[in-house]
């Protein structure tokens, strides 16, 4: 999809959102070229130097750590930003100068990760804290601040307001984690070494953008050959091995509803490419706790000329190119 096309969605969108709210959003906008752009243009106010201190949009894309307030114009009862840091930080929420109504139906909620679409990253099967846990909610919280670290490098915060001067402000700094485990790209190009220390686990990389992706390294607990396997019969190559990487594509956000594209069971350098042409596309290590795994990969952004032509359903072909 062109440059020029994207700017036209982001145009779409903010028209979209500001007239119909977050829900409709969610639910029928194409989320990640409505992400993407948000936060393109998250990164454009950066590098034009408006960091610490700024209002905060009912729907909005923060990349920077500083000190955000919301102030209702008007009723606004489906907000959301989506808050995202280096692979290598998580982040830390808090919420001061709350004046909400909690009993009139107003609430703030901080999410551990993003949900788009009705599906949320990490996937449940990949987070450390059960579903339920993941959300910080302000009225029911009976702490004398509100505060949630992220186990990754997105957290996000959703909101209803409805009497107009009520707001909060929301505090955002990042953290340095030494060992990420689900990240989220914030570009779509790029390179990263995923490792899993002796850690029954396992770890998902997302690129919200159609993509190649080359590993340049793989290093799974013993050595064998090389070896890459496209995902022709059910899981021919990998599925015995309890430590793997795949390969996945799809349209949302939730690794554990996407499509194996293909899956590498072999240490070796040098090894595969592939062109991945949906929304989402992901590196992941499947890790027994057996090993030191790590897998080291670079990406770039699919050209117009390289995405599929029809998008079709078939399990075998969907997302793939060549
Ligand atoms: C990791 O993924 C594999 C295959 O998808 C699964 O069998 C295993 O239970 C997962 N491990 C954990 C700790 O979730």
């Amino acid at each position: 999809m062109s440059v020029a096309l994207r700017a036209q969605l982001l145009l779409c969108l903010i028209s979209l959102s500001t007239r119909t709210g977050f829900t409709r959003y969610i639910e029928e906008n194409d989320a990640a070229d409505g992400l993407y752009s948000l936060l393109t243009l998250a990164q454009k106010r950066e590098s034009e130097g408006f960091i610490f201190r700024r209002p905060l949009r009912c729907l909005d894309m923060l990349a920077t750590e500083g000190y955000f307030t919301f102030v209702a114009s008007r009723p606004q009862l489906a907000c959301a930003a989506f808050i995202i840091a280096e692979p290598s930080e998580v982040i830390s929420l808090e919420l001061s100068d709350v004046s909400i109504d909690c009993s009139a139906g107003d609430f703030i909620k901080i999410f551990d990760g993003w949900v788009l679409k009705g599906e949320k990253f990490p996937s449940s099967y990949d987070h450390p804290l059960l579903p339920h846990e993941r959300y910080t909610d302000y009225c029911s919280s009976t702490a004398p601040t509100v505060a949630s670290r992220s186990s990754q490098n997105v957290a996000m915060i959703f909101f209803r307001i409805h009497s107009p001067d009520s707001g909060f402000s929301l505090t955002v700094k990042k953290l340095h984690n030494p060992l990420p485990c689900n990240i989220m790209s914030q570009s779509p190009e790029g390179s990263f070494t995923m490792v899993i220390p002796h850690q029954r686990r396992n770890c998902s990389f997302s690129i919200i953008y159609p993509v190649e992706i080359r590993l340049t390294d793989l290093s799974l607990g013993e050595a064998k050959s090389n070896e890459i396997h496209p995902l022709k019969q059910m899981w021919s190559g990998c599925s015995g091995s309890g430590d793997f990487v795949e390969l996945l594509g799809g349209n949302g956000v939730d690794t554990s509803k996407m499509f194996p594209v293909a899956d590498l069971c072999f240490s070796s350098s040098g090894l595969a490419q592939m062109k991945i042409g949906c929304d989402n596309s992901v590196v992941r290590l499947v890790s027994s706790g057996n090993y030191i795994n790590r897998v080291t990969f670079q990406y770039r952004l699919l050209d117009q000329n390289e995405l599929p032509k029809t998008r079709e359903n078939s399990l075998d072909n969907f997302c793939t190119v060549e």
